[in-house]
């Protein structure tokens, strides 16, 4: 049989992070074509990847950039459109839940092309969310849905898909798990005691005041907060007035390369968060997470207190860090997502063909 070839859809921070242990993961009977389409730019947000992980470059990089959500989403579509009419891939790979997914996804479903979807059936029940209906329409118009666990094969069935849903845990466990073996993080060893933030959804950074009332909490809690601050958290610091310099306790930094976030996380006293990534990672580095939101589409995480969700009332942030709690080191699988994915490809192309 001759090599099946899969383009892969990355565009934002978590996607260039997926799509290392996916690419080394690949059996050598796939051919791989990576398109970029430039939602995350800054160096910071997506060079560092490529360079710190040594990937392979993107065949094709779309410089679509920043753009509201409709302008974005159709000029990705639009280009990538062109290069699947002339690559003619076996596969459509997307990952989670950015409008890079859902540009990809839309556009092979149209062209008949077979999508894949990792990190499948993971639902927030909040359509205010963005990345909710990214990933619900998604899920409605993949053939392969690569979930992480049986609460997303559930989220799944009660929408009416039950067909082509395989347990094949996280990807991101997976470059964990590499990055402990490897001694990437022990490398790189951080000093002092401290909390480790990281926060960039809307609802906690568009408005000065809740923005205001979030980085007043974090500045008061019992221990310095390093924080790795977004570009979209910086830009709405700058629009708003909001100096560093008035929040003494918190010491903000620049996004950081992978290895070294997880490191500043592994040597942290607990994360302050409201990414969906850094939820997981504190889980499998055993770390206790406050999550500043509502809810979270990693329902585990929270089941045993190892998360703790908050988000009206920020106060006693720090408290929540004491408390006890239990790890599951079977959490989202056991590290071996990539070579998983890999096999389903080959035989569901087989079946296919
Ligand atoms: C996006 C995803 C979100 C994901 C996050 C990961 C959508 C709808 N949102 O959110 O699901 O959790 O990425 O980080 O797809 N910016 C820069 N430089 C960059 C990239 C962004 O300055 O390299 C700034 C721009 O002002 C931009 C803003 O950040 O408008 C937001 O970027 P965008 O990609 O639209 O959304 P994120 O908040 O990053
Ligand atoms: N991350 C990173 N550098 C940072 C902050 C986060 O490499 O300064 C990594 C983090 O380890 C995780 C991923 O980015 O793997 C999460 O991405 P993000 O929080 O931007 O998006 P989300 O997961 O919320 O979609």
């Amino acid at each position: 049989m001759s090599r099946i070839k899969v383009i892969a859809i990355v565009g934002a921070r978590p996607q260039f992070i997926k799509h290392f242990p996916f690419e080394k993961a690949l059996s050598s009977e796939i051919e791989l074509i990576t398109i970029h389409t430039g939602q995350h730019y800054d160096d910071y947000m997506s060079k560092i990847f490529f360079d710190q992980m040594n990937m392979s470059r993107p065949k094709y990089m779309l410089q679509i950039g920043s753009r509201g959500h409709g302008a974005q989403t159709g000029a990705m579509m639009e280009e990538i459109e062109k290069i699947v009419l002339d690559e003619k891939p076996d596969w459509m790979v997307v990952y989670g839940d950015t409008n890079s997914t859902l540009a990809g996804a839309l556009v092979a479903a149209k062209l008949h092309i077979p999508i894949a979807h990792i990190e499948a059936g993971l639902r927030s029940f909040n359509k205010e969310m963005p990345e909710e209906i990214n990933r619900v329409l998604t899920d409605h118009i993949s053939d392969l849905l690569l979930v992480p666990s049986n609460v997303a094969v559930q989220n799944l069935e009660k929408e009416g898909i039950r067909d082509h849903v395989h347990v094949v845990g996280d990807i991101m466990k997976d470059l964990v798990v590499y990055s402990t073996e490897n001694d990437h993080i022990s490398s790189r060893k951080q000093n002092g005691e401290y909390y480790y933030a990281t926060l960039h959804r809307p609802y906690n950074t568009d408005e000065k005041e809740r923005l205001e009332y979030v980085l007043d909490s974090l500045s008061k809690v019992d221990k310095t907060v390093v924080f790795s601050i977004h570009p979209r958290t910086i830009n709405a610091m700058k629009k708003f007035d909001l100096s560093r310099d008035s929040y003494s306790n918190i010491v903000f930094i620049d996004p950081q390369g992978y290895f070294d976030n997880l490191s500043y996380l592994y040597y942290s006293s607990g994360l302050i968060t409201d990414s969906g990534g850094m939820q997981k990672e504190a889980y499998w580095l055993k770390k206790k997470c406050v999550t500043i939101r509502t809810e979270t589409e990693w329902v585990e995480t929270i089941e045993n207190s190892a998360n703790t969700l908050v988000f009206e009332d920020l106060s006693g942030l720090n408290v929540l860090m004491s408390s006890s709690s239990e790890w599951d080191d079977k959490l989202y699988g056991d590290g071996s997502c990539g070579e998983l994915i890999s096999s389903l490809l080959l035989q569901n192309t087989m079946k296919k063909n």
